[in-house]
């Protein structure tokens, strides 16, 4: 290979995107592509209003698309010319057959490495970008080097980026996971990646392992840290029961520098495409091992999140006289977390689904993710968006808050109070607010993990 590096993703999505802007931008030698199937969304890149919402991303494809960065839908031509070829398709969980509602739907890499396999004409690093069930890396091998003469070195290189924080995370990530074989191929393509990661991440911070492991640590990270939030809420259930306040136990517990303070914010529950799938994935990958107390080890955090999310909406029914039908709601943020157009497995979809289900008039409001939202509801008769929080609280009885977007914590409560119907409810399910200040208004105050103040 020579000193131009030919780098191209398949997959252009939250992950494809952004990675291969900021590898692009940090190097200016190599020329990167990315490719994908979805017309609609290589003409998004292509264009001024690009397909994911992440602060700072504008700037950085602005900086380096048409460049040394470019976008297109001919995915065989992008085999063929490039030497590396990072794959970030989707892996969503199964929801047909063998493994259904649990395994890792690997269609698209099946697909994608016969596609490989028929195409190119030189040898390829095959990147896995995807999280990916542990061992994908051989059945990959498997599938390329049968009826092929050409080599494929396949190596695993998770991405650990946080949307709303993509850019920040790629750009000074904690750590770089590059997992590769032991063989002289492997060690010279792994050699190959760290050369590109080196350009703007310390050394020291690349951790090189097997492939496997390589594999397995991003689905255990994810567990990990859905893990904590899951923890957090099942006390915040216990706070509530019993006068403790979850803040003050999480800021207390958070101190011991051998636990840490990060991701022990209660909530209505975790959402985004990838905790739920990536546990569901390990829960089916311990089961095929026989482990069936790890497996159950991990699926009760997926059990506990689903409590989180309806012990929240039916606080809201219950406190609320047990019936909301026709009543105006107003859910302040839809995204599954703040900074972030997606709401893919959003808590807002279930709270707002079991509401509507009560026949309440629903009103949504969030900063970005108002589109995203409608698609999945499908636009029912009895939800409106308003992108105007005030606006949205207009009449309503209760303002639920789903989303840590910082602007509910600066909005005028007072104001908002005096729009709406009495006795008005207000359910914090992120703790933005001054819930003294807010009591004091008027508000029945409903803070999750913290004693309900009623007037
Ligand atoms: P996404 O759905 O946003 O994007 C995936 C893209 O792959 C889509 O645009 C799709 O059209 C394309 N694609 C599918 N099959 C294709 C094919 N045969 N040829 C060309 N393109 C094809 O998904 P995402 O959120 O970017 O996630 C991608 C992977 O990265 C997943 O495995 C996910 O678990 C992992 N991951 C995601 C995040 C995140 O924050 N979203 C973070 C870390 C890791
Ligand atoms: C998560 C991981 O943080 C990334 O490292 C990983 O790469 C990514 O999954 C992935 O594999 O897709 P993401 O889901 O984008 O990133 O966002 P997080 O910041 O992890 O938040 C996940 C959910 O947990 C959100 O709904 C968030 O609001 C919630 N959360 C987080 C809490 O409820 N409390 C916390 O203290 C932290």
């Amino acid at each position: 290979m020579g000193e131009q590096k030919k780098i191209v993703c398949i997959g252009a999505g939250y992950v494809g995107g952004p990675t291969m802007a900021v590898i692009a931008y940090k190097n200016s030698e190599c020329v990167v592509t990315v490719v994908d199937i979805n017309q609609k969304r290589i003409d998004a890149w292509n264009s001024d209003k690009l397909p994911v919402y992440e602060p700072g991303l504008d700037d950085i494809v602005k900086h380096v698309r048409g460049k040394n960065l470019f976008f297109s839908t001919d995915v065989n031509k992008a085999i063929k010319e490039n030497d590396i070829i990072f794959i970030a398709v989707n892996t969503p969980t199964k929801d047909y057959g063998v493994g259904q509602n649990m395994a890792a739907d690997l269609q698209h890499w099946e697909t994608i490495a016969r596609q490989i396999r028929d195409v190119a004409t030189s040898d390829k690093i095959i990147v896995e970008k995807s999280t990916l069930p542990v061992k994908t890396a051989e059945a990959m091998e498997i599938i390329l080097n049968t009826g092929s003469n050409v080599h494929f070195e396949v190596m695993s290189n998770p991405e650990f980026l946080a949307e709303g924080t993509a850019v920040k995370d790629l750009l000074d990530p904690d750590r770089v996971l590059i997992g590769s074989r032991e063989t002289e191929s492997g060690q010279k393509a792994k050699k190959e990646l760290i050369e590109i990661y080196k350009k703007w991440v310390p050394e020291k911070r690349i951790i090189t392992t097997n492939t496997f492991s390589a594999e397995l640590s991003k689905l255990v990270s994810n567990a990990f840290l859905a893990q904590r939030v899951s923890s957090i809420n099942a006390i915040s259930a216990l706070c509530e029961a019993t006068g403790a306040d979850v803040q003050e136990v999480s800021k207390a517990v958070g101190a011991d520098s051998r636990i840490g303070s990060k991701f022990l914010n209660a909530s209505v529950g975790f959402g985004g495409s990838c905790f739920r799938k990536d546990i569901l994935n390990l829960v089916y990958i311990c089961r095929m091992n026989h482990l069936y107390e790890v497996a159950t080890y991990f699926e009760n955090i997926i059990n506990m999140n689903h409590f989180q999310m309806q012990r929240f909406v039916d606080n809201v029914v219950r406190s609320m006289f047990n019936t909301v039908a026709g009543r105006k709601i107003c859910i302040f943020g839809c995204a599954f977390k703040a900074d972030t157009d997606d709401v893919r497995d959003s808590p807002a979809i279930p709270v707002a689904q079991t509401l509507i289900a009560e026949k309440a008039e629903l009103v949504i409001s969030d900063p970005k993710a108002m589109n995203n939202m409608k698609e999945v509801l499908g636009d029912p008769k009895n939800v409106d968006f308003v992108a105007d929080p005030y606006e949205a609280a207009k009449d309503s009885h209760a303002i639920l808050i789903i989303t840590e977007w910082p602007v509910f914590s600066t909005l005028d409560y007072q104001k908002l109070f005096d729009v709406m119907v009495k006795p008005a409810y207000l359910f914090d399910g992120r703790n933005m607010v001054n819930r003294t200040e807010c009591f004091d208004i008027g508000f029945n105050m409903y803070s999750i993990g913290k004693e309900a103040l009623i007037h």
